[in-house]
């Protein structure tokens, strides 16, 4: 039987500017769930890149006194070595300056030309560089600098040249009609309804091409238009599954199961884009996924303001795995969260090294000092017993449900129960007791123990890789037992285990400062 296949995808991130922990946090959100699919024997192909192109993207590389090229090669690496630095296993890493993705873009252009959806006309209105978007009057407002802005707040400039339309007030009706008949397409509901909203109230035809700057795609046969870099860059999720090239061994991968984006663009994903798809007689993704928005210190992020929170610093001071731990655990996916360093040391002090890291040291530091580092074989199992067992058993079905909706915070919390579960056995069972009184039973609740972490550990893979990887090497578990397949397989005892190492270290709150 084929294994079902699983296309995820990021944003690609503009290199105007340097990777923060709103990007950190979308990217590490993917990783989760495509390691979670391929540990769950999925065959899974996992997408991020950089946005290169666009009118922000050559002021960025104008400001910084390089060629666009020049500039795009440099900071694009540096979202590569983002992604490298936060241990994320993705599959591909797409720059929109690729020639393959230019192949795709000018394919797609052909087949929307082709299907009588693109006319060429004159655009005249406001354009917000810094969003790149068209906004209607509307939508702008005049404030008391004199500066117009859109709803984001992006300054807005008027803009008037030759453009190519796409017909999207043809697409309404389609793109209602997709909604209805996919209620997950669009994820979480409240961000569902408000695209539903906005599509009923009537679209108007979308300028996609520019002629006033260069830096773009150009245009099929059409001299002096390059592309809107909003159709350039949806493209990369095509280009990556080696569209136009249907024979390509990728293609199988489309359409997506999920493009994994902020708040801030889910209208581009859940609305332009099906249309184009559509119009080129493509599928569109399965679903769009809106996650919520970081402030820090209940402020909003900004270069002004000097607060934005830079990943690598955070990963230095704290470790990766809880930075990525505290990322999914502290706010439900699809909300908005605040990133507060006092909130950050609060789970790693208590949830990872109080509670995860001493369940962790008292069962193996206890086999390591009682029973000469050899793991006990169980004997006749309690009902107490069989109660942490189940309890760990039932995790796999239930965090299947919790990670295939992004409920990554649910998905820790049944595990983190699990961890009080045993903590509370061993407080219960007294092995420190048993060891005179009834050694074999101590053996056994020893047993029950190492057993419940093995599940965790190989559970929790997704979200801490390398400290997982640690903890099962602790419990002698090799490579190849690590899948999910491998925990209807339990701990072998009787065997040696090597010495144990403490799993998290606790970080004083004045670590925690400055920056
Ligand atoms: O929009 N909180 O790129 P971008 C949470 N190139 N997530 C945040 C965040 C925050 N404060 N700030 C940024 C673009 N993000 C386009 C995308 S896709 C075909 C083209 C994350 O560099 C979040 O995922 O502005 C958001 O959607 C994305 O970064 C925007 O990144
Ligand atoms: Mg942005």
């Amino acid at each position: 039987m084929p294994r079902p296949t699983r296309y995820i995808t990021t944003p690609i991130y503009y290199v105007n500017d340097v990777p923060h922990i709103g990007h950190a946090y979308t990217t590490i959100a993917c990783d989760v769930w495509a390691r979670f699919w391929r540990l769950d024997g999925a065959e899974v192909f996992f997408l991020t890149g950089t946005d290169e192109h666009g009118q922000k993207v050559a002021k960025a590389a104008e400001a910084s006194g390089e060629s666009p090229q020049a500039f795009t090669d440099r900071v694009s690496q540096t979202f590569r070595e983002l992604a490298r630095s936060m241990n994320i296993a993705n599959d591909d890493f797409i720059r929109t300056t690729e020639p393959r993705h230019y192949r795709a873009c000018e394919e797609l252009w052909r087949r929307i030309h082709a299907a009588g959806d693109l006319y060429l006309g004159e655009y005249g209105g406001w354009y917000a560089v810094r969003d790149e978007a068209f906004y209607r009057e509307s939508e702008t407002t005049l404030g008391e600098d004199g500066v117009r802005r859109g709803p984001t707040g992006a300054p807005v400039e008027w803009v008037k040249e030759p453009s190519w339309f796409f017909r999207l007030s043809a697409w309404q009706e389609r793109l209602l009609e997709l909604y209805e008949r996919n209620p997950d397409f669009i994820q979480p509901t409240s961000r569902r309804n408000e695209v539903i909203s906005f599509v009923r109230a009537g679209l108007e035809d979308l300028s996609v091409s520019r002629t006033s700057f260069a830096w773009g795609v150009p245009v099929p046969d059409s001299p002096g238009h390059v592309m809107y870099v909003w159709l350039d860059a949806l493209t990369n999720y095509l280009t990556a599954a080696g569209f136009p090239d249907e024979t390509h061994p990728r293609w199988r991968f489309w359409p997506a199961d999920v493009h994994v984006v902020g708040k801030d663009i889910l209208r581009f994903h859940a609305v332009y884009w099906p249309a184009f798809l559509m119009s080129a007689g493509l599928p569109p993704p399965k679903r769009v996924f809106a996650h919520g928005w970081w402030t820090v210190e209940g402020q909003k992020m900004s270069k002004s303001l000097g607060n934005v929170v830079d990943p690598r610093e955070e990963i230095a001071r704290v470790g990766l795995d809880p930075f990525r731990f505290f990322l999914l655990r502290e706010i439900p996916f699809g909300q908005d969260g605040d990133f507060t360093r006092r909130g950050l040391l609060k789970r790693l002090n208590v949830d990872l090294a109080n509670e995860f890291g001493n369940l962790a040291q008292r069962t193996l530091g206890f086999v390591a000092r009682n029973t000469g580092g050899v793991l006990p074989s169980p004997d006749v199992l309690s009902e107490d017993d069989r109660a942490l067992l189940d309890a760990a058993a039932g995790l796999l079905p239930a965090m299947r449900i919790e990670i295939e909706r992004f409920a990554f915070h649910a998905a820790l919390e049944g595990a983190w129960q699990v961890i009080r579960d045993a903590n509370a056995y061993i407080d219960r069972e007294k092995p420190w007791a048993l060891r005179k009184e009834d050694p074999v039973r101590m053996g056994t609740v020893l047993w029950v123990l190492a057993e419940t972490l093995r599940r965790l550990a190989i559970l929790l893979q997704p979200v801490m890789p390398d400290t997982m990887g640690r903890l099962l090497d602790q419990l002698g578990v090799g490579t190849e037992a690590r899948d999910f397949a491998a925990l209807a397989h339990p701990l072998p005892g009787g065997r040696p285990l090597p010495q144990p190492e403490p799993l998290f270290r606790k970080v004083e709150e004045t670590v925690g400062q400055g920056g």
